[in-house]
């Protein structure tokens, strides 16, 4: 399954920034606005802030495609990676777990598996409050789910936060004990999303593999080179490969706000299904 999500967003977070190191000042990024008890949420987190937005649509129809896994193969741990740093994978995991919970039913658990350099906490503006995490939860098995997991009862969703990052990430993983904590998790909710730490550069993600059911791999278009796609590609296990997914592509973009435009004229419900149709696009995997 691939995918095409174009959201067009503003440049920058404090994350990002921390990864590239330092960078000019930005002046005019709009504000966040808060989703978790303490900080403020990166506002390119479209479907927790503007859910019916066009980028809204496109994480919508990602959904879409997990869902039908669901209901068929009975899809329920999704990791979200992408080949190089900064592709935009902890902001599609939050994205599409937002998606996925608009479904008051679904039971979404979002994991932010990166333990290198957590943002999913700090992207949610969860801030201080994250508290104990995964690592945690990994390093003493006297740690349940509830321990750590945090709820966000107003967007419907559960996040396992990183935790201390710990010295020896992979070696952390490694430990048989998080088959348990996901063979726990598969128990208790429809969805789980993990986001992960990027491919090439560490080999993290071999290890979660062994726990998940799926792997989307997020591509920065202009951005991801083809050759480090390639080498993610050929490092993901095949079976589990569900798709890419094109981040920011603004072409795209530009013919969704086409099809809304068309919309207005006709009913918003049927342009949300003509963007559905031609944004998100399924094309076959390299
Ligand atoms: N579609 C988008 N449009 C605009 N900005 C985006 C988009 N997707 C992500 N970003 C921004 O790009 C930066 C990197 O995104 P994100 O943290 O999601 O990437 P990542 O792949 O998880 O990075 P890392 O490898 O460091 O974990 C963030 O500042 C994020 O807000
Ligand atoms: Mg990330």
């Amino acid at each position: 399954m691939n995918a095409t999500l174009t959201p067009r967003q503003p440049e920058g977070s404090a994350h990002a920034a921390r990864r590239a190191g330092p960078r000019r000042p930005e002046a005019a990024a709009p504000a966040a606005r808060p989703i978790g008890s303490s900080g403020a949420a990166d506002e390119h987190l479209v479907s927790l802030l503007v859910p019916n937005s066009i980028e809204g649509e496109q994480y919508r129809a990602l959904r879409h495609q997990i869902e039908q896994r669901h209901k068929d193969d009975g899809l329920t741990v999704v990791a979200i990676s992408s080949p190089t740093p900064a592709d935009g994978k902890t902001t599609t995991a939050i994205n599409l777990a937002g998606a996925l919970a608009q479904d008051p039913q679904a039971r979404v658990l979002l994991v932010d598996g990166d333990l290198r350099v957590p943002s999913v906490s700090e992207q949610l503006g969860l801030g201080e409050v994250a508290g104990p995490g995964l690592v945690e939860a990994i390093l003493d098995p006297g740690r349940s789910l509830d321990d750590v997991v945090r709820d966000l009862p107003l967007f419907n969703l559960s996040v396992l936060p990183a935790g201390r990052s710990p010295s020896a990430p992979y070696e952390v993983l490694k430990s048989p004990r998080l088959g348990d904590l996901f063979q726990e998790a598969r128990r208790r909710f429809d969805y789980i999303l993990v986001d992960t730490p990027p491919i090439v550069p560490v080999p993290d993600c071999r290890v979660i593999s062994k726990w998940v059911d799926g792997f989307m791999v997020v591509v920065a278009a202009h951005k991801t080179p083809r050759r480090l796609l390639q080498e993610a590609l050929n490092v993901t296990e095949p079976g589990k490969l569900m798709g890419l997914v094109f981040n920011r592509d603004e072409r795209l973009l530009t013919r969704a706000y086409g099809y809304y435009g068309y919309g207005q004229q006709h009913g918003r419900a049927r342009a949300a299904e003509r963007g559905r149709g031609g944004a998100p696009r399924s094309q076959p995997c390299p």
